[in-house]
């Protein structure tokens, strides 16, 4: 069950790589109808340009929600803990929603709206964060980290707690931004706060998570492997962030004609991805694995 979760996660991964590829190539919109392309379940002889990533993404989509209702079904009959249903519920109505978003914005022609786009992204980086909990919630270690708890006799200051779920919300308010930016609803002054804003959130949050392990002087590689790993991916993202800046600059005639900003950009839209779901993963492992009381030290 858990490899299967962490096939969603996966698939839903290069289903967001293949949305920043359609916005890129503006390809949105490049399929007139829904569900079916061209009134066909495959448009031969349409199968060009733009079309190719709208339609690749459409089959990704579908395989998709494929996956999470098979993880549903399983989740319904296998697992015995009640909660879990409900989240891998909220995964399947959140695939459900993109496709009636997509269903309803092509029909009424509003596909390219910023409104439209920017729900269409939320809703992304949400099931992004469910499918990602539910490959927390599934894994072996999620048992192990219970019994680990008592490794930690005394909870933490709760500030790793609050930092930790403000640097998640904060990331994903983020990738709003980016979106918003990227299709001209907000200036670049308001992303890039958004990004020092985020930057410093995520870095506090790894510091005080690996922290724990100096306090206690014990390692704990389920919670400081996701740290550490947010610390680099949020490097990356901040270095490709800013070679989009200055290419899309160099290009502001036109900024999307150029390679090297379709480029950078979809690999700004993964590393925001992959972002979030090493933020997520620690979230809720910190959550699993230490225990929160009044009493702070
Ligand atoms: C935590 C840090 C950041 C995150 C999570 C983030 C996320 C995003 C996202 C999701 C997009 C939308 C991409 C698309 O729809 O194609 C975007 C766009 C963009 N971001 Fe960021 N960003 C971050 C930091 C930065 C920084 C530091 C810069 C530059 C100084 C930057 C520059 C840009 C540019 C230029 C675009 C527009 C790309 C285009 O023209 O297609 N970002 N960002």
């Amino acid at each position: 069950m858990n490899r299967f979760s962490v096939a969603a996660a996966a698939l839903t991964f290069v289903l967001i790589l293949l949305g920043a590829l359609v916005a890129n190539f503006n390809a949105v919109g490049s399929i007139p109808d829904w569900p079916l392309a061209f009134g066909r379940l495959v448009p031969v002889g349409h199968l060009s340009g733009g079309v190719v990533y709208e339609y690749a993404h459409r089959i990704v989509a579908a395989l998709v929600a494929l996956l999470l209702l098979g993880l549903f079904v399983w989740l319904l009959i296998a697992d015995r803990r009640g909660w879990i249903k409900w989240v891998g519920s909220l995964a399947l109505v959140l695939i459900l929603a993109q496709a009636a978003l997509e269903g309803l914005s092509v029909r009424t022609g509003t596909t390219a709206t910023a409104s439209v786009l920017v729900t269409h992204a939320l809703l992304a980086e949400l099931l992004l964060g469910v499918v990602v909990s539910l490959t927390v919630f599934t894994s072996p270690g999620w048992v192990r980290a219970g019994e680990l708890r008592s490794g930690f006799p005394k909870a933490p200051k709760p500030r790793v707690f609050f930092i930790t779920t403000a640097a998640t919300a904060a990331l994903v308010v983020q990738v709003m931004l980016g979106v918003a930016y990227r299709h001209n609803l907000v200036v670049a002054t308001t992303h890039i706060v958004g990004a020092l804003v985020a930057a410093a959130l995520i870095l506090w949050a790894s510091i005080l998570v690996v922290g724990l392990e100096h306090d206690r002087d014990r390692a704990f590689p389920y919670l400081t492997r996701p740290a550490r790993a947010c610390v680099w991916v949020l490097l990356f993202e901040l270095v490709i962030g800013i070679l989009t800046f200055l290419f899309r600059a160099g290009f502001a005639h036109a900024p999307h004609e150029s390679e090297r900003v379709l480029i950078t950009s979809v690999i700004h839209t993964g590393f925001s991805a992959a972002l979030l779901t090493a933020e997520v993963m620690l979230l809720i492992r910190l959550y699993r694995m230490v225990p929160i009381t009044e009493h702070a030290i």
